[in-house]
């Protein structure tokens, strides 16, 4: 059975929760842009700096996050209520990481396409038989066809609705379980191939990663390092206060939180050890940007021996580390629908995961340009990037920064004491976990959003 005695659903495991977690924050972000944004940042220092924010910010707002869940058994709208006591514009806090599942979700699942269309690609040697060049246009040709953009969203949107119907144990989980070793092993697999290739191009790749080199480094690389860890520990929108929120035992909060964060540190180092060897053994540039993988590898893959299979096996493990992702971003609608209006889970997840879908076709369409050319263009960018920019830059952020608040300042201390276990962990564990939910994560993030106003200047 997959109900409590109150009703609410609960993980069978507590393997459960990590896998399920980790699949949430192991994404796009880990594989896609971590690799692209340490190039283009100039890789070491970045990655230290990266570290740093992952270790002082990231993780005190995970605990945070899934400490309200566990505590309070809600999803981020009543989790808000619950520790208030009654409904004030706290609660608003949790609407706007509704609205942040929502609109992530939508462009998400167009990334997730490429990816899965690259599949398809891998399993015919199309890629094999065309140049550099050629290589490269298939992937503008691909950005530009917004019919193919939109069936991928739908296929995968599809699918995201099918597994979260299932529920958190029989649909979530039991994905998560199949999906998060299978991945793991496809990383390490890629890996270890890449220590084998020619021109001393992994070595060159650990150097890069992690030496710290300052040529490329500027200030606003920490903003960058800070924002990517929000957006890679999946924080600031109540994933983790939802998934914490199916989480039974009070003692795992802590270390599970270490774990989910660990791992998915763990998996973009991995990342990036799997893509730059070949990028250096080919003599390509680490600084290829967003196209990394969807443009330099294919180029990689056709030249490599046994390139279709290293293909197929890449854009299968990063289809999987989307798709994992993508469920816990309509987890929260769903469990928000479930909670405030009392609908069922299939009615919930199947109306809002098609409003997702609708809200995502001009994002499916932003790079054909051709069909609703001028409404999907907002202050200039396309609006696949506006809906990019407003979530990962002020969204995310910004409900981080006010969780940080609450559970630093407004929530009672008693009831953190209790939701953090303070009790069952040595105490300095709570000690240095109120330093950093009450002063280092707040102002960190309040200093990244003050300059993104133009109120201060570094
Ligand atoms: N963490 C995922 C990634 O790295 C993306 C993601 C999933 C996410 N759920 C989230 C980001 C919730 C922010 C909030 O790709």
């Amino acid at each position: 059975m997959s109900d409590t005695p109150t009703g609410r659903p609960h993980w069978g495991t507590r393997m459960g929760f990590i896998l399920a977690a980790t699949g949430s924050a192991v994404g796009l972000g880990n594989i896609w842009k971590f690799p692209y944004i340490t190039g283009e940042n100039g890789g070491g220092y970045f990655v230290l700096i990266y570290l740093a924010c992952v270790l002082l910010v990231g993780l005190p707002i995970m605990i945070a996050e899934v400490m309200m869940g566990r505590a309070s058994r809600q999803s981020p709208v009543g989790a808000f209520l619950h520790f208030r006591g009654r409904d004030t514009l706290w609660s608003g806090v949790g609407w706007l990481g509704v609205a942040a599942g929502f609109v992530i979700l939508s462009y998400y699942s167009v990334v997730a396409g490429w990816s899965m269309n690259y599949i398809l690609l891998s399993l015919t040697d199309h890629l094999q038989t065309l140049d550099a060049d050629g290589i490269s246009d298939v992937f503008t040709t691909l950005h530009a066809a917004g019919d193919i953009n939109l069936f991928w969203h739908f296929l995968f949107m599809a699918t995201v609705i099918g597994v979260v119907i299932g529920g958190v144990q029989k649909g979530i989980e039991r994905t998560c379980n199949v999906l998060m070793p299978l991945l793991f092993v496809l990383v390490v697999l890629l890996v270890c191939y890449s220590i084998f290739l020619p021109g001393g191009g992994f070595l060159k790749a650990l150097n890069f990663i992690f030496v710290p080199h300052a040529e490329l480094l500027s200030k606003r690389s920490v903003l960058e390092a800070l924002g990517h860890a929000f957006f890679t520990l999946s924080l600031g929108m109540g994933a983790m206060l939802t998934y914490g929120s199916y989480m039974q035992n009070r003692r795992d909060v802590v270390y599970n939180s270490l774990w989910v964060a660990g791992m998915d540190t763990v998996i973009a180092l991995l990342a990036c050890m799997m893509i730059y060897p070949a990028v250096f053994a080919f003599g390509q540039e680490a600084q290829a940007g967003p196209g990394l993988v969807f443009k330099t590898l294919p180029i990689l893959f056709a030249q490599m021996p046994g390139g279709l299979i290293l293909s197929l096996l890449f854009f299968l493990l990063l289809t999987f580390a989307a798709l994992s992702s993508a469920i816990s971003l309509q987890e929260v609608v769903t469990a928000t629908v479930i909670d405030r209006l009392g609908w069922e889970r299939r009615r919930a997840t199947m109306i809002t995961g098609s409003a997702i879908f609708l809200f995502g076709v001009p994002s499916a369409l932003s790079g054909s340009g051709e069909l609703f050319g001028s409404w999907t263009r907002i202050f200039g960018a396309n609006f696949f990037d506006t809906m990019d920019y407003l979530a990962s830059n002020w969204m995310l952020p910004l409900g981080g920064l006010l969780i940080a608040i609450f559970v630093g300042w407004v929530m009672k201390d008693k009831d953190r004491r209790d939701a953090f276990g303070a009790d069952e962990h040595p105490a300095v564990y709570y000690i240095l976990f109120k330093i950093l939910v009450k002063i280092v994560a707040p102002i960190s993030v309040l200093i990244v959003l003050l300059h993104k106003i133009g109120l201060i200047h570094i």
